[in-house]
């Protein structure tokens, strides 16, 4: 079984022997609570009811005429039935008014109970009615009068609460078993996101690995010609050491290119500025003089309208760099031009260049991870593959887009559109 069974599995059963002991401990003591205290209550309404009667009355003659209204009246007033009986079992007054109630009530136990003296109170189906009732009876005397005045609740609200009591139970068990489906689908979609983090993570390391390995492998190797007797051939040993310099170069960039990238991922960028835009492009234009070749032009005019841009200087700089350094080593003739400009809500830059271009399925790619179109290429002239990857984690960091537009042979656009805030 595996792990996403067995935590639905686990959290319902939990679920499911949470509520069944909640509903045992309810019913087998919160019900036969509730009834007993409404059968105290009951009891106390009943005796109460009969103080009232007894005030009410002037003498012995008018309880036997005053019961029927009484028992209308007070029956109404508590929306409960109330039975006036005297000591043989005759109803002299009923709420319910004449009909199969005011039979001989000799034979209902509360009745005798009362006549014996006794206040008291029991749940039990009601002979005429054929539902259950809490029946309270309470001795009534005054003067040679001796009876009963009793009162019949209708327990069917309680049992109703009972059924309603399963009913919301069973709900809050469809809910539960709701919730554990959403955490189970939650908890699936973690995984496999963290299965995809694990998966990018492992393709990092093998490609940083093999990446170190190359360059590495060079360098071993002319140390070691140079040491077996190049030395001695001037003309090889200055190749040879220009190889080892651009090879040594190349890892420099690996390096700070990885680091870079795991800096901008973890959002480590606490110096935030507003930065005058034109100026940062002048830097780059300046910084990348040198390696403009001879029938290339790098262009910048800077535009006056573009308002500053509130973010870490290094990471806009680098940016630009990366594109820029892009469309030089594409570019053999013609130009690379950057421009720069503020819609009412964007930085807008845009790195052109005339150089080679790259056909679509290309552009797809070249925003992954060490791809690079001409691998043999781009390592000649000291690349990475990590330029772009860059660029693309600066752009989602200040929550913009970048697009490309490029044609082989005609050249390539880079687009970078960041919100102002
Ligand atoms: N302006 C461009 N014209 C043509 N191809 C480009 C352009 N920009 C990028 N590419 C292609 O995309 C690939 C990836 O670019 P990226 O900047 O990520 O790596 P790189 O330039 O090879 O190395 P690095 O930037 O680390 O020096 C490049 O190798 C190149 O093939
Ligand atoms: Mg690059």
């Amino acid at each position: 079984m595996n792990v996403k069974k067995k935590f639905l599995i686990g959290y319902a059963a939990a679920a499911v022997i949470a509520l069944l002991a909640f509903e045992y401990a309810f019913w087998s003591n919160g019900f036969s609570y509730l009834e007993k205290q409404s059968e105290a209550g009951y009891l106390t309404q009943a005796e109460m009811l009969r103080d009232i009667l007894l005030a009410e009355l002037q003498g012995d003659a008018d309880l036997a005429a005053s019961s029927e209204a009484f028992a209308g009246r007070y029956g109404e007033k508590y929306q409960i039935r109330i039975t006036i009986i005297d000591k043989d079992g005759n109803v002299l007054g009923e709420s319910d008014g004449p009909g199969p109630a005011m039979s001989n009530h000799l034979d209902r136990e509360e009745v005798r109970k009362a006549l014996a003296g006794e206040s008291n109170s029991m749940i039990r189906r009601s002979a005429t009615f054929g539902l259950d009732y809490c029946y309270c009876a309470v001795p009534l005397k005054k003067g040679e009068f001796q009876g009963v005045i009793r009162t019949a609740v209708p327990m069917e609200e309680l049992r109703n609460m009972d059924d309603e009591f399963l009913r919301s139970t069973v709900f809050a068990a469809a809910i539960l078993l709701l919730l554990a489906l959403s955490l189970v689908m939650y908890f699936r979609k973690y995984v496999s996101a963290m299965k995809a983090v694990e998966k990018q993570r492992r393709e990092f390391v093998s490609n940083v690995t093999h990446e170190l390995k190359t360059p590495l492998t060079s360098i071993r190797g002319f140390v070691e010609t140079l040491k077996n007797g190049a030395m001695e051939d001037e003309g090889c040993a200055g190749r040879f050491l220009d190889i080892i310099d651009i090879e040594t170069e190349r890892l420099g960039n690996l390096i700070d290119d990885t680091l870079l990238l795991s800096e901008i991922e973890h959002k480590k960028d606490v110096r935030q500025e507003p930065c005058d835009v034109n100026e940062v492009i002048a830097e780059v234009t300046e910084l990348l003089a040198p390696k403009v070749k001879p029938h290339v032009r790098l262009i910048f005019t800077p535009d006056p309208g573009v308002r500053p841009f509130t973010c870490n200087r290094d990471r806009l700089k680098q940016l630009l760099i990366n594109l820029a350094d892009n469309g030089l080593k594409a570019t053999e003739f013609g130009a690379v031009t950057i421009q720069c400009k503020s819609t009412a809500s964007h930085l807008v830059l845009e790195i052109a260049d005339t150089g080679i271009g790259m056909e679509a399925e290309q552009t797809e790619r070249i925003f992954e991870r060490f791809y690079r179109v001409d691998k043999g290429r781009s390592r000649a002239q000291g690349g990475t593959g990590l330029g772009l990857s860059i660029v693309k984690h600066i752009v989602e960091l200040y929550r913009g887009s970048i697009r490309v537009e490029s044609r082989p042979g005609e050249g390539t656009t880079f687009r970078v559109e960041l919100p102002y805030y």
